[in-house]
């Protein structure tokens, strides 16, 4: 690996030149025009600790039996926090098809039940390094990623009482971000990318994204709620308060205003239903009423 000290004129040579940019909220990613490497600047929120924490966790994700980009390169430079990762080969998962949902979700459970195996001393928190005692427990650090102006929201008490059992839960490796464009699908092969958001917490974190990344993208895509199907998440351990969580975690970073769109009632019916079906209509019918409300995908 390359270590830090290289400049971003180095990589346009080696192992770039890199085409054309795609740029995203928080990252810009430029492909190698020979097709070896993927360049990805972060952008944003915390760009040095999303680069070293996804440099450190592709290594570690080999280690427990998934394939996972190389670092050939990565640096803080004037052009910011970088990284550039071996290309793998493969095409993403999707979720146009009932069969292709199928697919990915058996692609899902594959990836979660390598990286959720029990490891000893975890504690949770981002990332997968290992963090002294007297860390925070569960249900805290999935609070602590919401920002402090929730604590203020009526629904706040509810959220927090519903969360109470996830203290008791396993803390593991989580993916932090699982998506179908996460998984590229290679002959009888899987590979994972994008570990930046990797963490340490309860798995059903890893699965409620899955849910809630479906089911608003189906819904943003037009499908209409009563479409989205539900029945084929059942296959993944479920709950109904970290869906509620991952809910006002997608609408704290909305507009100003978006976190204000759930009641309390409309936050305790999600957490409180303990029927994955159920639950995932229910957040189905919310996700379609918030885009009719405008807020953005
Ligand atoms: N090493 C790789 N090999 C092949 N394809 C890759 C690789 N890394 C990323 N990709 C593809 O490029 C896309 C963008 O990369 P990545 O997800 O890391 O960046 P991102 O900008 O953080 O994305 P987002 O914020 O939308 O999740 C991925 O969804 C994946 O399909
Ligand atoms: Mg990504």
């Amino acid at each position: 690996m390359i270590g830090s000290g290289m400049t971003e004129t180095y990589i346009e040579h080696r192992p770039g030149p890199f085409g054309p940019a795609t740029a995203k909220p928080h990252s810009t990613t430029r492909r190698a025009v020979d097709g070896s490497a993927l360049l990805k600047v972060y952008v944003g929120i915390d760009p040095e600790g999303r680069r070293r924490r996804e440099a450190e966790t592709v290594g570690r994700a080999v280690l427990r039996g998934l394939s996972a980009p190389v670092v050939l390169a990565t640096g803080e430079g004037v052009a910011g926090s970088w990284t550039v990762f071996s290309m793998l080969p493969g095409t993403p998962c999707s979720i146009g098809a009932h069969e292709v949902v199928e697919e990915y979700i058996g692609h899902v459970l594959d990836v979660s039940g390598r990286l959720h195996q029990p490891a000893v001393d975890l504690t949770p928190g981002s990332g997968w390094e290992r963090r002294q005692a007297g860390s925070v427990s569960q249900r805290q650090f999935l609070l602590d990623q919401l920002t402090s102006r929730c604590r203020r929201r009526p629904w706040w008490a509810v959220l927090e009482g519903f969360l109470h059992p996830l203290d008791s839960q396993p803390v593991v490796y989580l993916h932090g971000d699982l998506k179908p464009e996460h998984l590229l699908v290679d002959g009888e092969r899987l590979h994972v990318v994008d570990w930046e958001a990797s963490a340490c917490g309860p798995a059903v974190v890893d699965y409620a994204d899955v849910v809630f990344h479906l089911v608003r993208d189906l819904l943003y895509d037009g499908v209409p709620p009563e479409r989205v199907p539900v029945e084929l998440l059942t296959a993944m351990p479920f709950s109904g308060p970290v869906l509620a969580w991952r809910l006002l975690l997608w609408l704290d970073r909305r507009r100003p205003h978006d976190i204000d769109q759930l009641s309390s009632h409309d936050v305790s019916r999600l957490a409180g239903e303990d029927q994955p079906t159920a639950a995932y209509r229910a957040l189905a019918r919310s996700v379609a009423l918030l885009r009719v409300a405008g807020v953005p995908r």
